[in-house]
C-alpha cells in the first residue's frame, strides 16, 4: 500500500545501536511510497555507513554541514524545505538534549532548528539514560516545543538490561508515521469493534465457523486508531496481528464475543459490528470427541444472541454501525437489517466480493440513502468508512 505516496521524509539517524534498524525503516518508507532523504550524524555513521542508506534510499546521504556538494552550501535549509516531516530514528539522549537546548553544531541539529515541517523523534537509549532526570527534562522541553515522540518502547536492551528506552520497531514507526498524517476526525472518541468469525464448538475438536478472515474489521480498527480514537477490537479467531495502537481482546464463540463487547462498552461512543457472528450454536457441545458410528448424526442448534441488536437497543447506546454480507438483493436486505436493528449506519457487501479477500465493493446505508464506494483495498475502504462515520457523528453533535 502506497500510504506515503507523494511524501518526502528526512530521516535523521543518530548514534545508537538501533541505527541498524533505521536501514529497515528506510526500506519500509520507500515501499510505502515515500521519498527518503537520510541525514546521518558522525556517531550514526559509526554504526551504519552512508553507503547502506544510500543504496536503500536511492538518494545521496548527507552527513556534514560543510559538505561542498550542495551548490549553495546550505544543506541545513534545502534538505527540509520540501519535506513533509523530519523523523529522527534512532534519537540518542545526546541528540534530544541538543535539540532541547536549540544547539546547532552539526548538520542534523542545524536542519532541525531551520526546518519548517514537523519534527518526529523516536528515542533509543539505555533505560537509565531514559529515566535520568536530565533526559526527562529535555524530553518535556522538546514536547513543549511541538516535537512528537514515537515511543520509546519497553523490553530487552542491547546492553542486556530490560526496561524503557528501546526504539520502537521499524514497522511500528512506519505505522506511527502513516497515522501522523491522518486527520484526527475521531479524536476523543472511544470505539468498540467486532471482527472475524466466531467458532461454535460441537465437541473438543470440532466446531461451526465461517470464512471471515478479519481483514475488514482489522482494517477498520486501524483506521479508527489512525483517526485518533481509543479502539477496542473484540476479535474472533483470525491469523492477523493487532493493529498498532489498538487493544485487542480474543474470543472464540458468539457468547464470549457478546460478553467481551459488553465489558468494553461503558464509555464507548461508537460500536461497529464487522464480525460474521454465527447465528446458531450447537445446543449442547459434547464433552468428549464424538466417535464415528456410521449412523446419520443430527445436530440440534440454538440461536445465538444478536450482539449488535442488543447494543443498539440500550438506552445509552453508542452510535452503532452494522455490516451485512449478502449473496443477493443487497440493497433490500442491507437496508432491511439497518432498519430492523435501528442502526444509523450500515455497510453492505456481497459475500463474493468481501469474504476473505483483500479488497471489497461496499455500499454505505444511512438515513440519507445509499452511498456506493468504488472497489478498493480494505485499508482504503476503512478510511472512507471512518470519514463517513465521523461526518455523521459530527452532524449529530450539532443541535438542529
Ligand atoms: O473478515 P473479512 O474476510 O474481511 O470479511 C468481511 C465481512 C464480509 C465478514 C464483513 O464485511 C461483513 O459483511 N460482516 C458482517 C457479516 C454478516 O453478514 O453479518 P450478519 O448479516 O449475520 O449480521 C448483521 C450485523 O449484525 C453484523 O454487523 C454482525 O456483526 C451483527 N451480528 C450478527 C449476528 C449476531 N449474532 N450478532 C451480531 O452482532
Amino acid at each position: 500500500m502506497n500510504e506515503l505516496a507523494g511524501r518526502k521524509i528526512v530521516l535523521g539517524v543518530t548514534g545508537g545501536v538501533a541505527a541498524y534498524k533505521a536501514a529497515e525503516l528506510v526500506r519500509l518508507l520507500g515501499k510505502a511510497g515515500a521519498r527518503v532523504q537520510v541525514v546521518l550524524t558522525d556517531a550514526g555513521a559509526r554504526f551504519v555507513t552512508p553507503v547502506t542508506f544510500q543504496a536503500l534510499s536511492g538518494n545521496t546521504v548527507w552527513t556534514d554541514i560543510w559538505d561542498p556538494r550542495m551548490a549553495n552550501n546550505m544543506a541545513h535549509i534545502d534538505l527540509s524545505r520540501d519535506a513533509d516531516a523530519v523523523l529522527v530514528a534512532p534519537a540518542s539522549a545526546d541528540f534530544i538534549a541538543r535539540v532541547a537546548h536549540g544547539l546547532a553544531d552539526d548538520l542534523l541539529t542545524t536542519l532541525c532548528l531551520a526546518r519548517d515541517c514537523p519534527l518526529l523523534v523516536a528515542p533509543a537509549m539505555n533505560r537509565q539514560m531514559w529515566e535520568h532526570p536530565a533526559t526527562q527534562r529535555n524530553v518535556r522541553q522538546i514536547v513543549d516545543d511541538g516535537v512528537t515522540l514515537f515511543g520509546p518502547a519497553a523490553g530487552d536492551q542491547a546492553c542486556g538490561e530490560i526496561g524503557m528506552g528501546r526504539m520502537e520497531e521499524p514497522e511500528t514507526l512506519l505505522e506511527n508515521l502513516i497515522a501522523y498524517f491522518v486527520p484526527k476526525t475521531l479524536a476523543g472518541r472511544r470505539v468498540v469493534l467486532t471482527a472475524g468469525p466466531t467458532f461454535e464448538a460441537i465437541d473438543p475438536v470440532r466446531g461451526i465457523t465461517n470464512s471471515s478472515s478479519g481483514k475488514m474489521g482489522y482494517a477498520l480498527a486501524r483506521a479508527c486508531a489512525q483517526a485518533g480514537a481509543e479502539v477496542v477490537l473484540v476479535s474472533g479467531p483470525v491469523a492477523l496481528p493487532a493493529p498498532v495502537g489498538v487493544r485487542r481482546i480474543d474470543v472464540r464463540s458468539a457468547l464470549e464475543m457478546r460478553a467481551a463487547v459488553f465489558d468494553a462498552l461503558p464509555g464507548a461512543d461508537v460500536f461497529i459490528g464487522v464480525a460474521a457472528v454465527a447465528d446458531y450454536r450447537p445446543a449442547q457441545a459434547a464433552e468428549h470427541k464424538i466417535k464415528k458410528s456410521g449412523e446419520t448424526l443430527s445436530l440440534a442448534l440454538t440461536p445465538n444472541p444478536d450482539i449488535l441488536t442488543e447494543v443498539a437497543a440500550r438506552a445509552d447506546a453508542p452510535f452503532c454501525v452494522g455490516f451485512a454480507a449478502e449473496s443477493r438483493d443487497l440493497d433490500a436486505y442491507a437496508e432491511g437489517k439497518r432498519r430492523n436493528k435501528r442502526l444509523p449506519m450500515l455497510v453492505g457487501n456481497l459475500v463474493g466480493d468481501g469474504l476473505g479477500s483483500d479488497d471489497n465493493l461496499v455500499i454505505l446505508y444511512d438515513d440519507a440513502g445509499k452511498h456506493p464506494l468504488p472497489r478498493a483495498p480494505k485499508s482504503v475502504l476503512a478510511g472512507q468508512i471512518v470519514d463517513h462515520l465521523a461526518g455523521l457523528l459530527a452532524a449529530r453533535a450539532i443541535p438542529s
